[in-house]
């Protein structure tokens, strides 16, 4: 890993404008993710979430990581002390420079003077060189938590299958009182 400073210079980590979201990617191309992208964005105009990018001037958008403040699984993000981040991707030819670090670091230190101590993330069971990077960056498994479910015939009978992913979280030190989710008017 390098430093992105270095390696990429003129590398900006900043809040997500709306002409950027159709140049956001995925791990794959399915169209839900653009629906996504919208939602998440209109999530962040009512403050309720952040869209992080990584913008290098004359390259466009390099990467991406989403936090959310509260959620219905009060163990990812409570809107109080907790939050959660997803959707973090950088793109293929970018990876290995430190860009993903330096999104992490801005999550993290964001959240910090928001009040929050306890940042949370999902992780496939699969992704080991991501669930490496978390550990390397102070993150550990705590749980498990269900990412998906599916129904499968079984024996001529619908069986609910439950895919589950390794729920990580990291302790961080709020650097400004305590974080509060008023709703919105
Ligand atoms: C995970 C990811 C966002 C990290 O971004 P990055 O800019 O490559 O991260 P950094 O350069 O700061 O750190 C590199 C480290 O990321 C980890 N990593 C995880 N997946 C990787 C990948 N597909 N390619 C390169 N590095 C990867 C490795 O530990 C790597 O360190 P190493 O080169 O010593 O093995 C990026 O690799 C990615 O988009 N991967 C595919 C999507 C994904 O898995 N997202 C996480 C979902 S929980």
């Amino acid at each position: 890993m390098g430093d992105p400073n270095l390696v990429l210079p003129g590398l900006v980590i900043r809040t997500a404008q709306e002409h950027d979201l159709p140049l956001l990617r995925g791990e794959s191309d399915e169209p839900y993710l653009q629906f996504l992208f919208q939602t998440a964005y209109a999530a962040m105009q009512r403050g309720e979430q952040v869209m992080w990018v990584a913008d290098l001037p004359g390259n466009g958008i390099v990467g991406q990581v989403f936090v959310q403040f509260q959620s219905v699984r009060p163990t990812l993000a409570n809107g109080v002390d907790r939050a959660y981040f997803y959707s973090f991707h950088v793109v293929p030819e970018y990876r290995g420079k430190g860009v993903g670090t330096r999104l992490l670091q801005t999550v993290e230190s964001d959240l910090q003077s928001r009040g929050y101590a306890l940042v949370t993330l999902t992780v496939d069971k699969q992704n080991e060189r991501a669930r490496l990077l978390y550990e390397r960056n102070g993150y550990h498994v705590v749980g498990e938590e269900v990412v998906n479910v599916n129904s499968e015939k079984v024996n001529c009978r619908w069986v609910r299958i439950e895919e589950t992913a390794w729920r990580m979280e990291k302790r961080i030190q709020p650097t400004f009182g305590v974080a509060v989710l008023l709703p919105s008017t």
